[in-house]
């Protein structure tokens, strides 16, 4: 399948998650960022990614699923940013070196309650309560966050917000929501966090 978006071509490979509502959402919130070091985590077909390169210095985009590597690379390559990026394969932050600072680091996670079946799909499935991944980046996203940086992902409304939010303040971050689109049953939620002291609000 390939897609042309906001001049961007983008193609997407078999079994990769396809530039979705969502997608968009944290591409369009992203438009008021712009860094020196980025970093996607769960980058799918980097449409994300492509959509920021033109801001950013550098970006690591990674997935667990080798094929989204693979096509993620391959989008980046395409559209004039494979120079300024690289693509690893990897669970969450594991395949990113200790140390390692990045002033915006993004994320569409798996965020789907799974139908408990254990047959659900990586891409979109986020365990019982859709919080598999997303408590696991907030836990471990400071310890990559330059000073001053931003975090920034997105959740729908059924994941809970406040949840969030609170977690986030547990690690000492400061959060804010700075992206909703509403659909039927739930919304979807863009949130921003950074470390108190660096706020400037
Ligand atoms: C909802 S899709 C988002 C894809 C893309 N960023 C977008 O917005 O179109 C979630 C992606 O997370 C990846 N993923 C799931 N669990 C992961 C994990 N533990 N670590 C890294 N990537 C993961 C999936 O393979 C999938 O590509």
């Amino acid at each position: 399948m390939r897609y042309r978006l906001d001049g961007m071509e983008i193609e997407v490979f078999d079994g990769v998650y396809p530039p979705s509502e969502d997608t968009f959402l944290l591409m369009d919130s992203l438009k008021a960022y712009s860094a020196s070091a980025a970093l996607e985590l769960c980058t799918g077909s980097g449409a994300v990614s492509v959509s920021l390169a033109r801001r950013v210095r550098s970006i690591v985009a990674t997935d667990v699923n080798p094929a989204a590597a693979r096509n993620a690379r391959h989008n980046l390559n395409a559209n004039g940013c494979g120079t300024k990026a690289e693509v690893i394969v990897g669970d969450l932050f594991s395949p990113i070196a200790e140390g390692s600072k990045f002033d915006l680091i993004f994320m569409n996670p798996p965020y789907l309650p799974d139908d408990g079946t254990g047959c659900g799909d990586l891409a979109w499935e986020g365990g019982p309560d859709g919080r598999r991944v997303i408590d696991r980046f907030i836990k471990d996203v400071k310890r990559f966050l330059a000073p001053g940086g931003k975090v920034i992902f997105l959740q729908s409304t059924i994941n809970g917000v406040s949840e969030s939010i609170e977690a986030l303040e547990t690690q000492g971050m400061v959060a804010k929501v700075v992206g909703t689109s509403s659909f039927q049953f739930e919304g979807l939620i863009v949130i921003e966090a950074s470390m108190g002291q660096h706020q400037k609000e």
